[in-house]
């Protein structure tokens, strides 16, 4: 333990770079979509097995869990999460990894994150001897679709038998530099959930407009009443959006359609507000549009709750970082409004989600995850799988 352990991983993560690297290039070239990680699975299962690490395959399809014992006994459990998705959009990178697979894209470093839990992997299975407790790796499909693999994971059991008492997760982040991490304690990113309104009215030539009853008017008043949850019903301290992205009437320059549709988002941070905020769309939507003789239908699709990281844990995640890589190349993040099915896991348990820098500025490496540019500074595989190793047995041994 101490000094010794520490020098240990930097060197097996030394060692297993170029190894982890070209698991990230196999990744990347063979990326599929969510709930289809069937390939993905097969690779990740031959490189455990050739790792000497036992698994349980098939939970929620495609995922996997993966355990490995130090050998100094100890009852502590710790889980490590990686996601396995790609996302549908075509490479514009000219890389000799490129993905083989047009119009799917690791897009979202789902690649980096896997090839990193199974660098993670060999170290701690090179490093048993001088570690105690149990190590979950967490390999769950589909991060980017609803209902999201960590609740069908946690649904079949996976942070039970035996039970985790923390859970780990990270991201890629092209805005930090690689060698760097980014971190933040309690609430960290938004509950999303898809809003989808049909008002519903009666077409008619726009020339009379008094024979019909316009949804596309309707619609517009709903658009600017429905604000007045964010900003009249919203306890002003939780941070809250809702945005509408696309509305369709599709009549013409004088057709007044029968119905408008709305897509919209709404995310926040407080489930009793989550469920209030629900309620008071469908009341706003429904009560602008019957007041002005018209309809509106209401459906919000729940997506992920917020990911609350677990003070103490993000705590400890904090000092063990600075220990690894040195306090200046840890980054205190922001909160964010976008959404993480990790969530589900941090609802569960004591949970920590922090962000691995992979951006490269001298480099040009600086496009965002979801575009078809995205990529990494690939020394960020040293530091992801070396960092992660040493937080969960430094974690073990508290
Ligand atoms: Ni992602």
């Amino acid at each position: 333990m101490g000094m010794d352990l520490k020098e240990k991983i930097k060197q097996l993560a030394s060692e297993y770079f170029a190894e982890v690297q070209e698991i990230r290039h196999y990744l990347h070239q063979h990326p599929e979509l969510s709930m289809q990680e069937h390939q993905t699975a097969k690779f990740i299962m031959d490189k455990l097995d050739s790792f000497g690490i036992s698994y349980q395959p098939g939970i929620a399809k495609t995922g996997i869990v993966a355990i490995i014992h130090g050998m100094h006994g100890g009852e502590q459990v710790i889980a490590l999460r990686a996601d396995m998705d790609a996302l549908p959009i075509k490479e514009a990178n000219d890389v000799p990894y490129k993905s083989l697979n047009t119009g799917v894209m690791h897009a979202c470093g789902h690649d980096v994150h896997m090839a990193s839990l199974l660098g993670t992997a060999k170290i701690l299975q090179n490093t048993r001897e001088h570690w105690g407790g149990t190590v979950k790796l967490i390999f769950q499909p589909s991060e980017e679709s609803y209902p999201g693999g960590a609740s069908l994971m946690i649904g079949e059991g996976v942070l039970e038998n035996p039970s985790a008492a923390a859970i780990f997760g990270q991201h890629v982040a092209p805005q930090i530099e690689a060698g760097k991490v980014g971190i933040r304690s309690g609430m960290y990113m938004a509950s999303t959930d898809e809003v989808y309104l049909t008002v519903k009215g009666k077409g008619g030539h726009a020339a009379t407009p008094h024979l019909t009853i316009d949804p596309v008017l309707i619609a517009s008043h709903i658009v600017v009443a429905l604000q007045q949850i964010v900003s009249r019903n919203n306890t002003p301290w939780i941070p809250t959006v809702l945005s509408f992205g696309r509305i369709i009437g599709d009549g013409r320059m004088n057709v007044i359609p029968d119905t408008v549709t709305l897509d919209g988002t709404f995310r926040s941070f407080d489930e009793n507000w989550r469920v209030e905020a629900h309620k008071k769309i469908r009341e706003i939507a429904m009560g602008v549009a019957v007041s002005m003789g018209g309809n509106c239908e209401v459906e919000i699709k729940e997506g992920y709750p917020f990911l609350k990281n677990d003070e103490h844990l993000s705590n400890h995640f904090r000092e063990h970082a600075s220990d690894y890589l040195g306090k200046e190349n840890i980054i205190e993040l922001d909160l964010a409004m976008t959404a993480e099915d990790f969530a589900f896991y941090s609802q569960k348990i004591p949970a920590c989600f922090y962000r691995l820098g992979t951006g490269n500025k001298a480099k040009g490496i600086t496009s965002n995850v979801h575009t078809p540019t995205f990529n990494i500074d690939e020394k960020a595989l040293e530091t992801a799988m070396g960092l992660m190793a040493w937080v969960a047995v430094r974690e073990l041994s508290n």
